[in-house]
């Protein structure tokens, strides 16, 4: 049976239209209004340390140093649980004062920014700041050496990475804790 040619010109319409709408999303670091069920993050989800001293605690943004990073995980309020122990994973950083870009300001508390920890090349963590070249204070993935710069919404710098980080748009709630504002912005992990 030969498909309607109506219908396969509709969904060649939506598909186009899906994707110009997540490409502005991407560009603009707008964040996306449409949670689904299988989202790894979503509006209030709170953000706790995956390693260190402080190990399952909430981030506080009074906490971080600028220019430092922290790795967290964003757990389900409800349940203190990540909703995707993998897809999950953010790379926070408190960047300088003054540092930030426009592109980063729509995602940001204050100078705090956060980006999926997976990344978009071959999905490796990105969970550090270069110290040396031209990765120094940018997040790197050592897998590849893909560099992405956390001041300019996570645009990718260098190595092999196809597109930058998802944001993870930030707020803080009434004691300083850093929560999700929305969805991640983009795809999170591995993109063609
Ligand atoms: S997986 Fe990150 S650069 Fe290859």
């Amino acid at each position: 049976m030969t498909e309607p040619k109506t219908t396969r010109r509709q969904i060649l319409k939506i598909g186009a239209a899906a994707g110009a709408s997540a490409g502005i999303a991407a560009l603009t670091g707008q964040a996306s209004a449409q949670a689904t069920a299988t989202d790894p993050a979503r509006a209030d989800d709170l953000l706790i340390y995956q390693e260190g001293p402080k190990k399952d605690q909430p981030v506080k943004a009074a906490d971080l140093k600028a220019g430092t990073a922290v790795w967290a995980m964003v757990v389900d309020p409800a349940t203190k649980k990540p909703r995707d122990p993998v897809k999950g994973g953010v790379i926070i950083v408190k960047l300088a004062s003054g540092k930030i870009q426009a592109s980063s300001k729509p995602n940001a508390a204050g100078d705090v920014v956060a980006y999926s920890a997976v990344c978009t090349h071959q999905g490796c963590p990105t969970k550090q700041l270069g110290e040396i070249g031209s990765g120094k204070g940018k997040i790197t993935c050592t897998c590849h050496g893909s560099i992405f710069d956390p001041a300019d919404n996570a645009k990718v710098l260098g190595g092999p990475a196809p597109k930058r980080l998802a944001a993870l748009p930030l707020k803080l709630d009434g004691s300083g804790q850093l929560v999700a504002k929305a969805a991640f912005t983009g795809k999170v992990g591995i993109s063609k």
